[in-house]
Parts: C-alpha cells; sequence; structure tokens
C-alpha cells in the first residue's frame, strides 16, 4: 500500500520589516495530490515555498510535515524530510555538466557516485534532457534549466515537490510536456506536487485545487472552476494579466 504523507501549512504569516509577505495563510496537501498557488508578482508565493522548504522561518503559524512541526529544520534536514523544491532561477553549478548537476543533488543525501550518476541519467531521460547530459549546464536556455531543476528535485525522492514557475517562458508545446512531467511527478512519483504558475492553461488543465493570493493574503481556494469563475479572482489577477 502506498503510504499517504501530509503537509499542513497552519496560519502562516511572514513579515519583513514593515512589510507582510504572507498574512494567515493556511492549507494542505496529501500525497498524489497537485495543487496550484498563484497571484500576482509579489503575491508572496515564492516566500510560501520558503517557508515550507526551510528556508524562511514564519513570523506566526507553522507548517506540519506528517503531523510534526518543521519549525526547527533547515533546508537540508527538511529535504531528507522529503519536501524537494525548484528555484525560479536555476540556481545550477554552471560551470558543471548537466549529469554532474543533477547527480550532486543524489549525492548530498547519502548515495554513492555510482549510483547518483546512474539514477541521474534515468531522471534525465525521463525528462528529455538525456541528449544534453554532457553539455555544462550554464550553456542550457532557461526552460533547460528549469527542467534539470525538477530532476535536481526528484533526486531527492521527495514525497512533496514545490515548484516556483517551471514555465516561466516556455512555448505552448514546451508547456504541455511540462504537464506531462508535473503529471508524472504525481502518478509516477507518487509526490504531492505545489505547482506555482502564471500560465493559466497549464495551471486550470492540471490542478486538482488552485490557492489564490494576493498581496499576501488568501482570496479563494478552490477547483479550477470556481476559481477561475470568482469575481475576487478575476479583479485581482486574471482581469490584469
Ligand atoms: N527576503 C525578503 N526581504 C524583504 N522583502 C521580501 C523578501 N522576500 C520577499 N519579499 C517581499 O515579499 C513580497 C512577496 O514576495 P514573493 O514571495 O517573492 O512574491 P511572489 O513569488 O508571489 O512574486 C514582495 O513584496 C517582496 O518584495
Ligand atoms: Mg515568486
Amino acid at each position: 500500500m502506498k503510504r499517504q504523507d501530509t503537509l499542513e501549512i497552519s496560519g502562516v504569516t511572514v513579515r519583513f520589516q514593515g512589510l507582510t509577505a504572507i498574512d494567515s495563510v493556511t492549507e494542505s496537501l496529501v500525497s498524489g495530490e497537485i495543487l496550484g498557488l498563484i497571484g500576482p508578482n509579489g503575491a508572496g508565493k515564492t516566500t510560501l515555498v520558503n517557508v515550507v522548504s526551510g528556508f524562511q522561518k514564519p513570523t506566526e503559524g507553522s507548517v506540519l510535515l506528517n503531523g510534526r512541526t518543521t519549525g526547527a529544520e533547515t533546508p537540508h534536514s527538511l529535504r531528507r524530510r522529503g519536501v524537494a523544491r525548484t528555484f525560479q532561477a536555476g540556481r545550477l553549478f554552471r560551470e558543471m555538466s548537466v549529469l554532474e548537476n543533477v547527480a550532486v543533488a543524489g549525492v548530498g543525501m547519502g548515495r554513492t557516485r555510482a549510483a547518483a550518476h546512474a539514477e541521474a541519467m534515468e531522471l534525465l531521460d525521463w525528462i528529455g534532457l538525456a541528449p544534453k547530459a554532457n553539455l555544462i549546464a550554464g550553456a542550457l536556455p532557461y526552460t533547460d534549466e528549469r527542467r534539470v531543476g525538477i530532476a535536481r528535485a526528484l533526486m531527492q525522492s521527495p514525497h512533496f515537490v514545490l515548484l516556483d514557475e517551471p514555465a516561466a517562458g516556455m512555448s505552448d508545446l514546451e508547456c504541455d510536456e511540462l504537464m506531462r512531467l508535473v503529471r508524472d511527478i504525481r502518478d509516477r512519483f507518487g509526490c504531492g506536487v505545489l505547482l506555482i504558475e502564471h500560465n493559466m492553461r497549464v495551471v486550470m488543465e492540471v490542478c486538482e485545487r488552485i490557492h489564490v493570493l494576493d498581496s499576501g493574503r488568501t482570496i479563494a481556494q478552490g477547483k479550477p472552476e470556481a476559481v477561475r469563475n470568482d469575481p475576487a479572482v478575476i479583479e485581482a489577477y486574471l482581469g490584469g494579466g
């Protein structure tokens, strides 16, 4: 039987000096679920991912992973507990090969170099980058960098994967391919996925539930059809974009 993991974001607030980047946000995610997180630039989406992945301590509230608070955890210890993320900007080792960039994430999780290389190659094959495995990462276009980021995240055998705007700058065709990968992360790897994305076609097609932030506050939560037709969402986000 597959185990069911849970991630609960409970009343999380983050303040930076005078600015409230996130204001009492509550949400939850379980294995096998794809949750969309949308909102205008500056809404607090990345800050929320930073909190869940241990890069940012909440000012108030907490995050529970399988019922246990993550308050004292570092990004590294959370990776070990199964929370993986990608970054808006690639954050790759630009002078290393694509393969090394992915493999190093496995070595960081305690795998041998040989095992990490073999698994990295499988993941690159899955993500469509096997032909570029030996290229220097710094030579990749942004869209490929983001896919390498996804492969790195999956090297950590995560239970939850947080994707920060993976489709930015992608063509329609690349978006279709990305949607396949996101569904695969759920179906094949059994993960819960939090997907931050501006491309409404991608969000509406792939997410089972959507959470909408505006200026750090939750303005809507629910099924794609309901969120799409919510006047507050149209006003804050869809109408403007
Ligand atoms: N480390 C930080 N220090 C101060 N302000 C920050 C910091 N990180 C983010 N912010 C601010 O918090 C708000 C939310 O930012 P962010 O989470 O990056 O939004 P989004 O990802 O939705 O575009 C923005 O106003 C941003 O300028
Ligand atoms: Mg962001």
